[in-house]
């Protein structure tokens, strides 16, 4: 099995409160995204990858991806305004076969496991569209002002995580229409979804957080020492 990785890492992560992009911010022994990237340079299985930036950042990038060897990264792409427009730039600039399997992973998930992403893969090879997830462990409510509208049946709930695998081709079609039309998506499932096409679930791991505040980054560091890493 082949698959392209698609990183977006063209964000600036205002809720952590950091003045600098949080990929920077130190994780152990290098910055979070250096430990992304990494668990696809050491999957067997990853192509080539394609990533996202800033301008400003590119130099700051490309020392990064030289310092660890990251050397599956094929192109720098200068992402978007926002998080979608950031990965459609990464479908532009992807120049492998139209059946190939297109992941992407948001650079601020640093702990995928291995397993998480092959089950991924092959499921998209299958279907065309598989996201990794996991069930909600919280009971759910719908809020508006501050009351109670409903209770979600649990059952049905899943939080969604990246990575989320696709055909490349669908993935493409269904984030043209989408921008063409303004169709504002928080993650790639939901254009191919709108697109009319099946989306599967796999099922992931608690632990392949999105560093998103400070409180995820003390959380990251006990992952590590627990992993050995
Ligand atoms: O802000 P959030 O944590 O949801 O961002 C998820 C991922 O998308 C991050 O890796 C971030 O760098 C990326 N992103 C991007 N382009 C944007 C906004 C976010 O590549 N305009």
């Amino acid at each position: 099995m082949r698959y392209t990785v698609m990183i977006p890492a063209a964000g600036s992560g205002k809720r952590m409160r950091a003045s600098q992009n949080k990929l920077f911010l130190q994780l152990g022994d290098r910055p979070i995204l250096a430990h992304t990237l990494q668990r696809f340079q050491e999957d067997e299985w990853c192509e080539s990858i394609i990533i996202a930036i800033k301008e400003e950042e590119r130099l700051l990038m490309e020392a990064i991806a030289k310092k660890f060897n990251l050397s599956k990264i094929t192109q720098f792409v200068v992402g978007g305004a926002e998080r979608q427009h950031s990965v459609h730039a990464c479908l532009e600039a992807y120049d492998g076969s139209i059946d190939g399997i297109i992941l992407v992973h948001d650079a601020a998930r640093p702990f995928i496991h291995q397993s998480t992403i092959h089950e991924l893969v092959m499921k998209a090879q299958e279907t065309g569209a598989a996201i990794a997830a996991v069930k909600v462990q919280d009971t759910t409510k719908v809020v508006a002002s501050g009351i109670v509208q409903q209770t979600l049946p649990r059952e049905q709930l899943w939080a969604i995580q990246t990575p989320q695998a696709f055909r490349y081709e669908l993935l493409y079609n269904a984030s043209k229409e989408a921008l063409a039309e303004q169709f504002e998506a928080t993650d790639e499932s939901m254009v191919v979804e709108r697109y009319g096409a099946p989306v599967h679930v796999v099922e992931s791991t608690y632990d392949n957080i999105k560093m998103t505040t400070t409180a995820d980054l003390s959380y990251g560091h006990y992952l590590l020492k627990e992993r050995g890493e």
